[in-house]
């Protein structure tokens, strides 16, 4: 496997004292890797290896741009089981959610294909006679993408696939605790003929290479998912030099359940939003709104299916959870379910680091009941497998707490009335909501992202996707063959 950063087609190890070390989250002493970070140096060469591609890539026809991407998606499938392990191993989710996520990356990577065949813009009727008035879509030059740890794989195809596809060069810096997976990802952009300096990658640090990224002004574009800490501040530094810029950061996802709900399957949509993927998700479920006449049945689903879980390695094919990504993430957890104790929540079930797994960074799955809307783990963003549980008497109480926090990812509600749907839909305050189906997921076609501290600028995937990585030109081509021009525009 390729370790280091990649840049203008070639791998290398940058000349730094710094080491990134890439460890097994599931046993710490399993080291995937080790090698110098990237510097600033290094992003400025890249940069300048994006800029002197930039215009052979632009040039390149759309359909040309997206049949790269569609060989991608043949070699990624081809490749998908290597990818699965790699980000299993790294990232510590199960195999069965690793190679969901393949697929899903596959997907968007077949989506932005065709994106490149289209890049539409509209003609328009002109105000003066004889007047041509149309729009162009144009590449914005070259982009930064920052990304996360917790969907090493499909994260960075969401964000370069449409980038790639609308003719911009890249400049893609993958979270630190993966980067075995992102070399895979730029591996295969190689070998789907993505030529040098298209595609580039550095392994560093925020402070380091994302700093440089953001302070750049080659960069017109950055696209950031990842803490509020983070992507606020690095909103501010490049919204300062105009850059275009959209973050996608914090969830504190809710369920409601009413009276009316199919308790069976919002047990099962409950479990999966809250303790898939170890919770680390920004769509995961932490928050349950049931009303009181179904909260008792509700729990005792939820604790029954929360007990079988089986903790261990991801790449274990019996095992149904793995492991925090890393110690930070392990504590914050643990700190957490300390917090919920101390507010006075009632711990169902977990709570614990299990012992019987060695040095794993493992977490129960917790439950906790009673929790009142005011308390810290009904608030803010855990990120990890904690499940807060309160009642509310009717759709308005529900809809006051699901709304009552500062981010607004994606809602959930169970339940059979099409009245309580339809208002549900209209009131809560998030960018994606579901209808009996869990608070979790997204779909290559369809817009994602979310309201209020949970995101800034356009939403991802889709045509919007497409959008953000590129600019209009309206065109005015007059064949009158006057001199006077129309004064009212
Ligand atoms: C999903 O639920 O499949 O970081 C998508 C995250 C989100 C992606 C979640 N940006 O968890």
């Amino acid at each position: 496997m390729n370790t280091g950063s990649y840049v203008n087609g070639k791998w290398f190890h940058p000349k730094s004292n710094r080491l990134v070390r890439n460890l097994n989250p599931a046993d710490p002493d399993d080291v995937i890797g080790e090698f110098p970070a990237a510097t600033a140096e290094d992003v400025q060469q890249a940069i300048d290896h994006a800029q002197a591609a930039a215009r052979g890539w632009r040039k390149t026809p759309g359909p040309e741009r997206g049949r790269v991407l569609w060989r991608a998606a043949d070699i990624a499938r081809r490749r998908a089981d290597e990818i699965a392990r790699t980000l299993s191993r790294e990232e510590g989710k199960v195999l069965k959610e690793a190679k969901g996520e393949v697929m899903k990356g596959i997907s968007l990577l077949e989506y932005y294909a065709g994106e490149g065949f289209r890049m539409h813009g509209k003609t328009l009727p002109s105000e003066a006679r004889d007047t041509f008035t149309y729009t162009l879509r144009r590449a914005l030059g070259v982009v930064g993408l920052i990304a996360p740890w917790n969907f090493p794989w499909a994260i960075p195809v969401w964000k370069s696939a449409p980038a790639l596809a609308a003719g911009n060069c890249v400049i893609f810096k993958p979270a630190e605790l993966t980067p075995a997976t992102a070399s895979l990802l730029a591996e295969i952009y190689a070998e789907a003929g993505l030529p040098p300096g298209v595609f580039n990658m550095l392994v560093g640090s925020g402070s380091v290479v994302g700093e440089a990224m953001v302070h750049s002004p080659v960069l017109r574009a950055i696209s950031f998912t990842g803490s509020n800490e983070v992507g606020g501040a690095l909103y501010a530094k490049a919204a300062q030099r105009g850059a275009k810029v959209t973050c996608e950061m914090g969830g504190k996802n809710a369920v409601i359940v009413m009276a009316d709900a199919d308790l069976d399957k919002a047990a099962v949509a409950i479990h999966g939003g809250a303790f898939g993927s170890t919770g680390q998700r920004c769509t995961a479920t932490s928050r349950v709104i049931a009303s009181p006449s179904i909260k008792e049945p509700l729990l005792e689903r939820l604790v029954e299916a929360a007990k079988r879980i089986k903790m261990g390695p991801g790449l274990d094919e019996t095992v149904d959870m793995g492991p925090a990504v890393d110690e930070k993430q392990w504590k914050t957890d643990l700190d957490y379910i300390g917090i919920g104790r101390r507010e006075g929540a009632r711990l169902v079930l977990g709570g614990n680091k299990p012992d019987h797994l060695g040095k794993g960074y493992f977490v129960e799955p917790t439950i906790f009941d009673n929790v009142a809307p005011t308390m810290r783990i009904f608030k803010e963003e855990i990120f990890g497998p904690v499940l807060a549980i309160t009642t509310a008497h009717n759709l308005d109480e529900a809809l006051s707490f699901a709304n009552g926090v500062e981010y607004g990812l994606t809602t959930s509600i169970f339940t059979e009335s099409i009245d309580t749907i339809m208002n549900f839909v209209e009131e809560v305050e998030t960018g994606m909501v579901h209808v009996n189906e869990p608070t979790i997921g997204g779909e290559a076609q369809l817009p994602f992202g979310g309201t209020k501290a949970t995101g800034v600028g356009e939403r991802e995937m889709a045509e919007e996707g497409l959008n953000f990585f590129t600019e209009l030109k309206t065109v005015f081509i007059n064949y009158s063959g006057k001199a006077e021009r129309l004064m009212i525009r």
